[in-house]
C-alpha cells in the first residue's frame, strides 16, 4: 500500500489522487515520433508531469527545478504565445541547450484551462539505436 502510495505521488508531482481527481481534467495533445494522442491532465499540474504519467520517457532528471533541461518538449506554433514567457533561468538554460524555437522545458509550463488541447511534439525523431539518447534527453 505505502508503495503504491509512493508511486502515484511520484507521479502525480507529490499530489495526491484525490486531490488530481476533485481537478478539472484538461487535455493536451501529445505528438510522440508524430503520432497523435491525447493525454489527461490537471489545473494546476506542469506539463512534464502529465506527460511522464501518460508514459512519455523524459528523463526529467532534476525533478522539475528547470535545472537539468531533460523534460524539453517542442510546442505548435500556435500554442506557443498562449504560454507564459519563460523565466530568465529557463532562457538560460535553453539557450545553453541550443534549443530551437518553439521548445521549452515541459517542467516550467503548468497546465491551465486556457491550455486545454495545447499540442506538443516531442520524440519526432525516428526512435532508433542511433538516436535513443537524443530523444527524450
Ligand atoms: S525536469 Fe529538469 S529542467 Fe525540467
Amino acid at each position: 500500500m505505502e508503495e503504491m502510495k509512493r508511486s502515484t505521488e511520484s507521479i502525480s508531482g507529490g499530489l495526491s489522487l484525490e486531490m488530481l481527481l476533485q481537478r478539472r481534467p484538461i487535455y493536451v495533445t501529445l505528438f510522440e515520433y508524430g503520432t497523435p494522442r491525447n493525454v489527461e491532465a490537471f489545473e494546476g499540474e506542469s506539463l512534464m508531469v502529465a506527460l511522464k504519467r501518460a508514459g512519455l520517457p523524459l528523463l526529467a532528471v532534476c525533478g522539475g527545478k528547470g535545472a537539468c533541461g531533460t523534460c524539453k518538449v517542442t510546442v505548435h506554433p500556435a500554442w506557443a504565445a498562449k504560454l507564459r514567457e519563460p523565466e530568465k533561468r529557463e532562457l538560460r538554460l535553453l539557450a545553453h541547450l541550443k534549443a530551437r524555437v518553439g521548445e521549452r522545458l515541459s517542467c516550467q509550463i503548468s497546465l491551465g484551462s486556457k491550455l486545454n488541447n495545447l499540442e506538443v511534439h516531442a520524440c519526432d525523431q525516428p526512435n532508433t539505436k542511433e538516436n535513443e539518447n537524443v530523444c527524450c534527453r
